[in-house]
């Protein structure tokens, strides 16, 4: 664990409306906005890099008329640099890609591209990968790194609790750069969980089913919000 002190990043709660429902993404976005959540993550899998395919561009242009909520895109695809354009113009804010399909150049490109448009970018990593001494040397570029805590692909799985070693070293690294750097956990994050995340540094937070599975989905963003912020007060997860 961190020490608390040393944690003062913002809380964010970030609903993924795959976890909502997939027959009416509009309600789940609404669901969001209505619980106060901080932004919306958006998954997007091509079925290449993660076993399961789930919307695009258009789906995001359509809800970005739906709410003024932080876009906050998660690309699981194998191609990014096809689709960048096109996210930007859908309305995306925050642009996040996995490193095991990048290379310092490559996101040196990306990023003055995303950067030029007025947006933001992030990197992910999955639960087995280890930061590329490309994307250390990059930190500083970065709106959000994202540290998984489920295989990418489905909402619904439990959190790899192996992941928290490195959660925290990352953390740690951040702090000792005095990079103010969102971290952000993705994958299994719920009310029995989020206070193990938070407290090692972990401050924006993914939640699928912590929040759509839930039989109040409006109020479990306040649930979760509410737990994170105990744990910080207590220290205890
Ligand atoms: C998994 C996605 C996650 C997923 C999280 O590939 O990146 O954002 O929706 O869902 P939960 O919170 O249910 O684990
Ligand atoms: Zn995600």
């Amino acid at each position: 664990m961190i020490p608390v002190t040393a944690l003062k990043r913002k809380i964010k709660i970030a609903p993924s409306i795959l976890g909502g429902d997939q027959g009416n993404l509009a309600s789940a976005v609404k669901i969001a906005d209505e619980g106060k959540a901080d932004q919306i993550h958006l998954d997007v899998i091509d079925g290449h890099f993660a076993p399961n395919i789930t919307f695009g561009p258009g789906t995001v242009k359509a809800l970005r008329k739906i709410t003024d909520l932080k876009f906050d895109t998660h690309l699981m695809i194998s191609e990014p640099e096809n689709y960048v354009d096109k996210f930007l113009d859908a309305g995306s804010d925050l642009l996040t890609f996995h490193v095991e399909v990048l290379n310092g150049a490559r996101f040196d490109a990306l990023y003055s591209k995303i950067h030029a448009k007025g947006k933001v970018i992030g990197l992910s990593l999955k639960p087995a990968t280890e930061m590329p001494a490309w994307a250390e040397a990059r930190l500083d570029k970065l709106d959000t790194l994202m540290v998984m805590t489920v295989n990418p692909g489905f909402s619904g799985q439990a959190m790899m609790m192996s992941v928290m070693p490195k959660l925290e070293k990352i953390t740690l690294m951040l702090n000792d750069k005095g990079l103010p750097v969102d971290i952000e956990i993705d994958g299994g994050v719920e009310p029995e969980t989020i206070g193990e995340v938070v407290l090692r540094g972990g401050n924006v937070l993914v939640a699928g089913a912590g929040i759509y599975y839930k039989p109040d989905p409006v109020k479990a963003v306040g649930v979760l919000r509410e737990k994170a912020k105990k744990a910080i007060a207590t220290g205890a997860p």
